[in-house]
């Protein structure tokens, strides 16, 4: 067949490196300046036993503002009295046996006055009215959120910091924390959330509160709640017995490699046209096609790879809580997620398809055995923006910062595809390539899933052969890339597809040096 003879150095996905299945020692889970722990570590290191750490709250700009605080608001009503008109509203709706949709909106907008015939919940009421008798559990699972949402002051005892740009920072939590902070935002009662106005305190935050989820009814509202709800059903009906982590990398710009001096040679690869890097992948790093906002339009309409990623891992929505908008240099990494829900399709045919077993292990720290990482790729208005050294060099630090690992530590390899080349509108041969320099600057070998882009695969197997077998480096790569967009640039110059163009030149370009 034609894909047999395609000359290939490839490798096959079991050659890749994955979490390990054994248990590594991580040592004791440990705090630090740097790393904030939600659980007492103690009684976590001594007996497995997850119990929220005891704390402070704080009502400060480098922390995550509460709504169970029990700060003092100069000037406007107390935090207190919020929470107690908030606590007021929830009990009662958790001391029913059901809760109607309009229920629900009725007791958000008591504690949201400022948004009264603003906000509209018309999504989640046809949501709720369109799904089956049989299937609609939605008004008895209302008040179990609400009771969940009720526990916030038990759970969440220490003040949680914001993952502030310009810093590497973690913080690590329970599932079970995760899961009332969430059943918060989906009653939307985090304070000074609720508006984009560039001098709002939470500006450079992505949104948390789950309104725009409610409102703006379409099919896609649909499916994307049927997940949302799925994840609450099982939630608040099983024990959730894990951690979880969010890093936020900071690299400086000292630490990026001086890409045109780098003598590392390609690594590992496998490309496949079938399969996706959330199943096929599992147990390699996951990159999450990001914005750097992250989650994206998760909350709104957006149905691309990284909302659906969220959507089935809901868990991973919390970062929206205290991840500041991502710059060039940073990415996130969040190990122990899990998920949920089952999908099909993606964007306008995505579809809820069910719950999701999960089978993985726990790592040392209860954490199951899922990284994923969010690197942001640039958005071109129009392709040809991204045919610069600049923003190339932007790309390459950005997946650089993502598969840098931790010195010392056995990291797998990465599982990823056509980042930044469908809403973002990158070229995914360009991307390819990048992705390439970075693994091999950080000698990580690469699964890339084209999906279901037959000619990607075969076009980067052939890119892969010949790069492999002429020994080219990360230094000599960059030097056809400088070259490559300089060509461009010339109305003489040969415009051609960049793998094209490195397949012509190599030998001349090679034979120059
Ligand atoms: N596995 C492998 N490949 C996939 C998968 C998957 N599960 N899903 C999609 N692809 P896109 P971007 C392929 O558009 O361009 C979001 O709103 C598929 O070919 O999600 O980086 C974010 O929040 C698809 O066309 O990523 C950002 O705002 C291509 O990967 C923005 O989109 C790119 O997927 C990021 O856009």
């Amino acid at each position: 067949t034609q894909k047999e003879e395609v000359k290939s150095s490839c490798c096959q996905l079991d050659d890749l490196k994955r979490l390990p299945h054994r248990l590594v020692s991580l040592g004791d889970l440990c705090f630090s300046w740097t790393h904030t722990v939600l659980i007492d570590v103690t009684l976590f290191n001594r007996e497995r036993r997850l119990v929220p750490q005891e704390g402070r709250d704080l009502w400060h700009s480098n922390f995550v503002k509460m709504p169970c605080s029990q700060a003092v608001n100069h000037g406007g009503p107390s935090q207190a009295s919020r929470w107690k008109q908030i606590s007021k509203q929830l009990s009662a709706l958790a001391k029913k046996k059901t809760v109607s949709v309009n229920d629900v909106a009725t007791a958000i907008i008591k504690y949201n006055p400022k948004y009264e015939g603003r906000w509209s919940f018309d999504a989640l009421e046809t949501f709720v009215k369109c799904v089956p008798k049989t299937e609609n559990y939605f008004d008895k699972l209302f008040p179990k959120i609400a009771a969940l949402a009720l526990k916030l002051p038990e759970q969440i005892k220490k003040a949680i910091p914001l993952l502030q740009r310009g810093r590497s920072a973690t913080i690590t939590l329970s599932q079970v924390q995760i899961s009332c902070l969430l059943a918060n935002a989906f009653f939307c009662t985090f304070p000074h959330r609720n508006t984009s106005n560039p001098n709002a305190e939470y500006h450079n935050y992505p949104s948390i509160n789950f309104t725009s989820l409610f409102g703006n009814w379409s099919n896609r509202k649909k499916e994307k709640l049927r997940a949302i709800m799925h994840y609450f059903k099982v939630v608040t009906e099983t024990k959730l017995e894990g951690l979880v982590t969010f890093e936020r990398r900071y690299l400086g710009d000292t630490d990026m490699p001086h890409w045109k001096r780098s003598t590392e040679k390609l690594h590992k690869l496998y490309v496949a046209s079938c399969g996706s890097i959330e199943s096929e992948g599992t147990g390699l790093l996951q990159v999450d096609f990001a914005s750097s906002w992250i989650g994206g339009g998760v909350l709104s309409s957006g149905l691309v790879q990284e909302e659906i990623l969220f959507l089935i891992n809901p868990e991973l929505i919390v970062s929206r809580l205290f991840t500041e908008k991502l710059t060039d240099n940073e990415c996130l990494l969040i190990t122990g997620s899990q998920q949920f829900s089952c999908y099909s399709g993606f964007g306008d045919s995505f579809e809820w398809a069910g719950p999701h077993e999960e089978h993985l292990k726990r790592d040392a720290w209860a954490r199951l055995k899922r990284q994923i990482l969010a690197i942001d790729a640039l958005h071109f208005k129009h392709s040809s923006e991204q045919y610069s050294m600049m923003k190339i060099t932007r790309e390459l630090n950005k997946a650089y910062c993502g598969f840098k690992g931790q010195v010392g530590q056995e990291e797998p390899d990465i599982a990823t595809g056509k980042w930044g080349c469908g809403a973002f509108n990158g070229d995914p041969q360009l991307k390819a390539v990048i992705q390439l320099m970075a693994a091999a600057k950080t000698r990580r070998g690469l699964a890339f899933f084209t999906f279901g882009d037959e000619h990607l695969e075969r076009s980067l197997q052939q890119m892969h052969h010949l790069l492999v077998t002429e020994e080219v480096t990360v230094g000599e790569l960059h030097r056809l890339l400088e070259q490559y967009c300089a060509d461009l640039y010339k109305p003489e110059g040969l415009h051609v597809e960049l793998f094209s163009f490195i397949t012509i030149n190599i030998k001349s370009f090679r034979s120059q040096l």
